[in-house]
C-alpha cells in the first residue's frame, strides 16, 4: 500500500506533506481482520448458547462436550483471545507500520507465522477444552504443551513489533504503540509466570502448578486481573488512540494526558489483582493493597476516557454521519462505565455482596461487549474499506442497524445481570426472625430464571448485530458498487 493524501490528524502517519513511500504489509492485517470477524461470530454464538444453557440446563443434551463447564472456557477464550486477540494483533500490525512509516520487521514469513501460529494456538486450546483437558486456571486453561507453543508465537509477535519500532522512520513513537508494547511485554511476563508448572504426563496433558495454596491463587489473580488490564484494556486503548483520531479527523485531545494515562495505568494495574481474593486466606494487608490500587485506577481510567471523548471536540457532528465512529465513541463511554464500576466492586464490603454473583458477570460484559467488542467493531469498519481498497462501506445504514441492535443487546445483558446479581447476593444473606437463612439455594436459582432469559435475549441481539456486520463487510469487499472507479480510495487511505 502506498501512503498518500491522509487526513490531517496531527500524528506520525499524517504525512501528506512527507513524500516518502512505504510498501506496508497489509496482507497479514487482512488475515487478522477476517479471523477477528470469524471468531467474533463463534465467540458470541457460544456465549449465547451458554446463556441458553443457564436458562434451560437440558440444552446440554447429556453430552459431556456440550457441558457448561467445558463450553465456558471455549467462550471466554474465543471472545478474549481469538476475537479480541486477532483484532489486537491485526490493528497493532496496521498501526505500527503507519505510525512508524516502516514495513513490518522480519518479512512476510515471520508475520504470517504469527498469524497461523496464533490461530493454531486458538484451535488447539478450544479442542482441548471440549475434550476435557484444562489446568483450571481461569483465562489460562490450556495445558503446558499449548502454553509452550503460545510462548513461541508471542515471542515472534514481539520481535516483529519491536523490530518495526526500531527501524522506524519517524523520530517519535506514537502513544498507541506504547500501549501495544505494554500489552505485548506484560502478557508475555504474565503468561510465563502464571503457567510455571511441573508436567507429569505428555499424552495425558497434565501438569501441576509450581505454586501452592494461597500463593497459587495470588499468582493466578495477578495474572487474571492483568489479563484484563493489559489484554482487554491496554491493547484496546492503543486501538482507541489511533482509530478515534483517524475516524474523527482530529488530533488526540491532549497528548500529554495520553502519556500520563499510559504511565499511571501500567503502574497501578499490576498491584490490583488481590481484589479478586477478598475474604479469602490471603492476608488482609494484601487485600487492602489490591483495593487501594483499584480505587486509584479510577483516575487514569477516567483521564483516558476524557481524552478519547474530547478528541471529538469540534467533530461531534460526525457521529450523525459516521455510525462506525459511533461504535468507537460509545466504546469509550462503556470503558468509563466499567472502570467506574470496577473500583466500586473492589471495595471489600461491596465485594462481599457482589462476589460469586451475576453482578460480576454484568460488570465483565459491560467491559467486554461495550468496550472491547465496540472499539473493535469501530476499528474493523474503518479498516475493511482501507485494506480492500474500497471507496466506502457497502452500507452505512446497516452499520447503524448493527449499532442499535447491539447496543440494545448490551443494555438487556448488563441490566438483567446487575438486577439478578444484586438480588442473588441479597437473597443469600437474608435471615429470618429466628436467624435461619431465609432462602434455600435452589430458590435463589429459580429467582434468576427470568433474568437469564432476558440476558439470552440480549445475546440474540448481539449475535444478530454481528451477523449484519459480516454481511455488510462481505458486500463491501465483493460488491461492485464499492469499487473505486478511478483507482482512488476514499476512506482513510
Ligand atoms: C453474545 C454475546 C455474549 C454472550 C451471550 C455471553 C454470555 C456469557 C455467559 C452466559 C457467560 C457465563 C456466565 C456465568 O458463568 O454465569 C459468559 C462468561 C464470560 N464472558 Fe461472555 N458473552 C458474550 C460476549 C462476550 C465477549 C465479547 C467477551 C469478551 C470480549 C466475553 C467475555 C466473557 C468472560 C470473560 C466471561 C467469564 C466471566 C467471569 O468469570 O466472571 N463475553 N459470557
Ligand atoms: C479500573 C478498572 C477496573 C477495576 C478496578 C476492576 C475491578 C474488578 C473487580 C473488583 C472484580 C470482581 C472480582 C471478584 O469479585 O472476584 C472484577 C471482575 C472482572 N472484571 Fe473488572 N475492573 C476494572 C475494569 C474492567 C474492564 C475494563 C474489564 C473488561 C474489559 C473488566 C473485566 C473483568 C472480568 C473479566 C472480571 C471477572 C474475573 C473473574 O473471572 O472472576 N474489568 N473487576
Amino acid at each position: 500500500m502506498v501512503d498518500a493524501a491522509l487526513p490531517r490528524t496531527g500524528f506520525a502517519d499524517d504525512a501528506a506533506a512527507l513524500p516518502r513511500v512505504v510498501a506496508y504489509n497489509e496482507a497479514v492485517v487482512r488475515k487478522f481482520v477476517i479471523a477477528a470477524v470469524f471468531w467474533a461470530v463463534v465467540a458470541f454464538s457460544v456465549g449465547l448458547y451458554l446463556a441458553l444453557e443457564l436458562t434451560w440446563p437440558e440444552l446440554n443434551f447429556g453430552l459431556e462436550f456440550l457441558n457448561f463447564g467445558r463450553l465456558r472456557p471455549v467462550h471466554t477464550s474465543a471472545a478474549i483471545f481469538a476475537f479480541g486477540g486477532s483484532a489486537l494483533i491485526g490493528t497493532c500490525f496496521f498501526v505500527v507500520q503507519r505510525t512508524c512509516r516502516a514495513r513490518l520487521f522480519g518479512g512476510a514469513a515471520l508475520a504470517d507465522f504469527v498469524f497461523w501460529g496464533y490461530q493454531f494456538f486458538i484451535v488447539m486450546a478450544a479442542l482441548s477444552y471440549v475434550m476435557g483437558f484444562s489446568q483450571s486456571r481461569e483465562y489460562a486453561e490450556p495445558e503446558w504443551h499449548i502454553d509452550l507453543w503460545l510462548t513461541v508465537v508471542w515471542v515472534a509477535f514481539a520481535v516483529v513489533f519491536i523490530g518495526t519500532l526500531l527501524k522506524r522512520q519517524e523520530p517519535h513513537i506514537y502513544v498507541a504503540n506504547w500501549f501495544y508494547l505494554a500489552f505485548i511485554l506484560t502478557i508475555a511476563v504474565l503468561h510465563i509466570g502464571n503457567n510455571l508448572a511441573v508436567p507429569v504426563s505428555f499424552f495425558g496433558a497434565k501438569s501441576y502448578s509450581a505454586f501452592s495454596g494461597v500463593q497459587d491463587a495470588l499468582i493466578q489473580w495477578w495474572y487474571g486481573h492483568n489479563a484484563v488490564g493489559f489484554f482487554l484494556t491496554a491493547g484496546f486503548l492503543g486501538m482507541m488512540y489511533y482509530f478515534i483520531p483517524k475516524a474523527a479527523g482530529r488530533p488526540v485531545y491532549s497528548y500529554r494526558l495520553s502519556i500520563v494515562h499510559f504511565w499511571s495505568l501500567i503502574f497501578l494495574y499490576v498491584w490490583a489483582g488481590p481484589h479478586h481474593l477478598h475474604w479469602t486466606a490471603l492476608p488482609n494487608w494484601a487485600q487492602t493493597l489490591g483495593m487501594a490500587f483499584s480505587i486509584m485506577l479510577w483516575m487514569p481510567s477516567w483521564g483516558g476516557m476524557i481524552n478519547g471523548l474530547m478528541t471529538l471536540s469540534g467533530a461531534w457532528d460526525k457521529l450523525r454521519t459516521d455510525p462506525a465512529l459511533r461504535f468507537s465513541v460509545t466504546a469509550v463511554g462503556f470503558y468509563g462505565m466499567s472502570t467506574f464500576e470496577g473500583p466500586v466492586m473492589s471495595v471489600r464490603e461491596v465485594n462481599a455482596l457482589s462476589h460469586y454473583t451475576d453482578w460480576t458477570i454484568g460488570h465483565v460484559h459491560s467491559g467486554a461487549l461495550g468496550w472491547v467488542a465496540f472499539i473493535s467493531f469501530g476499528a474493523i469498519y474503518y479498516l475493511v474499506p482501507v485494506l480492500w481498497k474500497r471507496t466506502q462501506l457497502y452500507s452505512t445504514k446497516l452499520v447503524s442497524w448493527h449499532y442499535w441492535i447491539a447496543t440494545l443487546g448490551i443494555v438487556l445483558y448488563i441490566t438483567s445481570m446487575w438486577v439478578a446479581g444484586i438480588m442473588q447476593g441479597l437473597m443469600w444473606r437474608a435471615y429470618d426472625a429466628y436467624g435461619f437463612l431465609q432462602y434455600s439455594f435452589v430458590e435463589t436459582v429459580l429467582a434468576m430464571h427470568p433474568f437469564y432469559l432476558i440476558r439470552a435475549l440480549g445475546g440474540v441481539f448481539f449475535v444478530t448485530g454481528a451477523l449484519i456486520m459480516v454481511f455488510n463487510l462481505w458486500k463491501t469487499v465483493h460488491d461492485r458498487s464499492t469499487e473505486p472507479s478511478d483507482g482512488r480510495v476514499q476512506v482513510g487511505q
